[in-house]
């Protein structure tokens, strides 16, 4: 079912002890039953992080995931210590994987089709520079990523998958897309979808926008009609900001 969803991806910030006073402040605030509310701490903190909201409607994803059982892959979280940990979602494809870690549509597909098979539910990032967008490439590039990955995909993996649009040149640079520029990606992306699959597919698929999501923008953003949400990074280091985006989906 189409949802409104709003994660906050924490990225590499805050100690243990920062972590839980934020949560701590968090738990403080009444959020509305029928958004979903998703939270990426670093790895290092999943477990602590999903104990703390066990008793919470608060849900926690990881950053990302290997495709590999395990074995010899230094560094890396697979699936199953994920699950381990009771966490069954996981953000694939952000755009850092992408530039800072030579993460390609390739082995996106593989891991992809891992967290399908392990029962784990994705929030796929897609997103383009901003020299695709001067020169207009900016939906090619997007269908692209997406038949690489996901499209790959039979259509009932797609209730295991949601879509974050996150145009890389918004992402933490404090400038973001128009709410214009966002509903016709989100559009576009929903419209592929249909082809691919189904309309009743893509009518039932939540899309989010991220990329210097703020309470002053999140309205203007959430309230297009194909936008379900946001994948919120700076902002969601911070409560009362993080409370705000949410109220305001
Ligand atoms: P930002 O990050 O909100 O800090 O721009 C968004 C993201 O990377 O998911």
């Amino acid at each position: 079912m189409r949802q409104k969803i709003i994660a906050g991806n924490w990225k590499m910030n805050n100690s243990n002890t920062e972590s839980l006073s934020l949560l701590q402040e968090l738990l403080n605030f009444n959020f509305p039953k029928d958004i979903r509310i998703i939270i990426s701490p670093p790895y290092t903190q999943l477990g602590l992080v999903n104990e703390k909201l066990e008793k919470s409607n608060i849900e926690v994803a990881s950053q990302n995931m290997h495709f590999a059982d395990n074995g010899a892959y230094t560094g890396e979280i697979s699936s199953s210590m994920i699950k381990s940990l009771g966490v069954f979602i996981s953000i694939l494809g952000h755009s850092e994987r992408r530039t800072y870690f030579n993460e390609t549509d390739e082995s996106l597909k593989e891991k992809v089709d891992k967290a399908i098979n392990e029962n784990i539910e994705i929030i796929f990032c897609v997103g383009e520079k901003l020299s695709d967008r001067n020169s207009g490439n900016h939906f090619e590039h997007i269908k692209i990523q997406l038949e690489k990955t996901v499209f790959l995909q039979p259509a009932e993996s797609w209730k295991k998958i949601i879509i974050a649009y996150e145009p890389i040149w918004a992402i933490g640079t404090g400038e973001t897309a128009s709410p214009k520029q966002v509903q016709e990606m989100h559009l576009f992306i929903r419209n592929i979808i249909s082809e691919n699959y189904s309309k009743t597919l893509a009518d039932s698929i939540s899309i989010i926008y991220g990329g210097s999501v703020k309470p002053s923008n999140a309205n203007d953003i959430f309230s297009q009609s194909d936008v379900d949400g946001g994948l919120i990074g700076g902002a969601s280091l911070k409560s009362k900001d993080f409370a705000a985006i949410v109220n305001a989906s």
